[in-house]
């Protein structure tokens, strides 16, 4: 199998922002209590918070976590985790029939956040309440000082404001099983106004308005467009969710999940500009893919009568064993987040510890990285710059959703010092190695610095990672490319992710 490819200098896509590479957590399962937060720990700090677990999420670089939920904010009141926590209640969480201790609320999630070095994207409770508590945590977050809000923080040793800069209006509020569920007009309205309160705290918050839980939404996606004309003006972003499977065990078909979520971006980016013209509005409004990833389990699953549950805290939910064939399915999807940086500001792994995760954690016991923690991570260190066109010629296949399908996932960023292109190249096919002919036009003293290799045998496609062997799948150093003359060429081992660094 061949594939040419071109890059060319002076044609750019976009600037990748960062942001591409953010993270969620929500309070469900073993995410929070379990994942990140272990007191028992023999690694917790003085905090609570697991040192391994904090090991894992530092090495990936992340730039923004969304929290606190998912389904788990729209019934959640954020008051019940502050203040001492002898004191806080123990509550029923509905989003999951599970107990939530709120022994970990917004100053401890804060303090997490800041030792990982990563900012907070807070989420209100659209559901069951609504503009009086989103203005609440607000002032709560984000004012330095003499007013009650505020004042409370203080009086919890949280002397300095956290100045959260993103703010989610609610979470799938398209969706019949989220509590408080709305009709888009309704909730339109309810964001609109939401997002107009929160910015009269400072006009430079920026706030993120539901879109669809998915594309198979019946709602979709007639929801985003009721949805924008409502509050277009007051909202930087409007957020998209898809989780992904391969129940048929049917590989190129899974891989094609990436073209048609290419579609997806598309469809939503013509609805923003067709009200965008209707209104004549003169902002932009940007993509946030605030939730994405490979899932497979189902609540059945984690325990066989959910509705029998004694509300257990912190459940085994939605814990996968990703494979290599997620590792490329991964790696993919975020190629395509940089293929169109142009309206994609913001894309969320969901989720980071434990719940359909890259992070996987033991209680008391190990953290591990999954087989997708490693795409995500050499796209979060090395796929910053500007978005690069990638024109491919190659071999395609035909899958009930999506048609031409390239066997070379590809996508390059032009590093912001423009000294280093990287190449995140992905050969689907099960069978054949790729003999790949990239020319490089355009760029000067073009040097293969570093090429890794995830797979390359389609027999693996379902190995994981697990606590006792938590290396099965690891990147090692590839081999088999070189660049001569401009031209990146060679072969790209079958069934393989591949990143590839260019001195340029
Ligand atoms: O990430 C798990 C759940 O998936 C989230 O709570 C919800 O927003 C989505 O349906």
């Amino acid at each position: 199998m061949k594939s040419r490819a071109t890059i060319h200098r002076e044609f750019e896509l976009a600037r990748v922002d960062d942001r591409i590479y953010s993270a969620f957590i929500e309070h469900m399962g073993r995410a929070i209590y379990g994942g990140i937060y272990e007191p028992t720990h023999p690694t917790a700090n003085e905090h609570g918070f697991r040192a391994d677990v904090l090991h894992l999420v530092r090495e990936l670089k992340i730039p923004l976590i969304r929290y606190p939920g998912g389904n788990f904010v729209s019934a959640y009141k954020w008051e019940d985790g502050i203040g001492p926590k002898d004191q806080r209640p123990v509550r029923l969480d509905l989003a999951w029939r599970s107990k939530e201790t709120n022994q970990v609320g917004i100053n401890e999630f804060a303090s997490w956040a800041k030792e990982a070095d990563i900012e907070m994207m807070l989420a209100v409770n659209l559901g069951t309440r609504g503009i009086e508590e989103a203005r609440n945590f607000v002032e709560y977050c984000n004012h330095p000082k003499g007013s009650f809000w505020s004042d409370l923080r203080r009086s919890h040793g949280a002397e300095q404001p956290y100045d959260v800069g993103m703010w989610c209006l609610g979470n799938e509020m398209d969706g019949p099983w989220q509590i408080g569920h709305m009709e888009a007009k309704e909730y339109g309205r309810l964001a609109d106004e939401t997002s107009k309160a929160i910015k009269a705290f400072n006009k430079d918050i920026e706030t993120v308005v539901c879109g669809s839980s998915n594309d198979q939404m019946k709602t979709y996606p007639e929801w985003e467009r009721v949805v924008l004309q409502e509050c277009y003006e007051n909202v930087e972003y409007i957020s998209l969710h898809k989780y992904f499977g391969n129940s048929r065990h049917d590989s190129l078909n899974f891989f094609s999940k990436i073209d048609e979520t290419g579609r997806y971006i598309q469809t939503v980016a013509g609805i923003i500009d067709y009200v965008k013209a209707e209104k004549r509005a003169k902002n932009d409004v940007y993509i946030c893919f605030d939730e994405w990833n490979v899932w497979y389990h189902n609540r059945e699953q984690d325990h066989e009568n959910v509705q029998n549950w004694d509300w257990p805290e912190a459940p085994a939910l939605l814990e996968e064993d990703y494979n290599l064939e997620d590792a490329l399915f991964v790696g993919g999807l975020l190629n395509e987040f940089i293929r169109r940086s142009d309206r994609v500001k913001i894309a969320c792994i969901a989720q980071l510890v434990n719940v359909i995760s890259p992070i996987r954690t033991l209680d008391g016991g190990p953290a591990w990285a999954a087989t997708i923690y490693y795409p995500y991570q050499f796209a979060s260190l090395y796929g910053r710059g500007t978005a690069m066109n990638v024109a491919v010629a190659g071999p395609t296949y035909d899958t009930e959703i999506a048609h031409d399908v390239n066997y070379l996932d590809i996508s390059a960023v032009l590093s912001a010092d423009e000294n280093e292109l990287t190449i995140f190249a992905i050969n689907r096919s099960l069978e054949d190695e790729m003999e790949i002919n990239v020319s490089l036009l355009g760029f000067e003293r073009c040097q293969l610095l570093d090429h890794r290799v995830m797979g390359g045998n389609s027999k693996d496609a379902r190995t994981s990672n697990t606590a006792n062997e938590p290396n099965r799948i690891v990147p090692k150093q590839g081999g088999g490319l070189v660049v001569e003359e401009g031209i990146l060429k060679g072969n790209l081992k079958p069934f393989s992710y591949n990143l590839i660094r260019i001195t340029v």
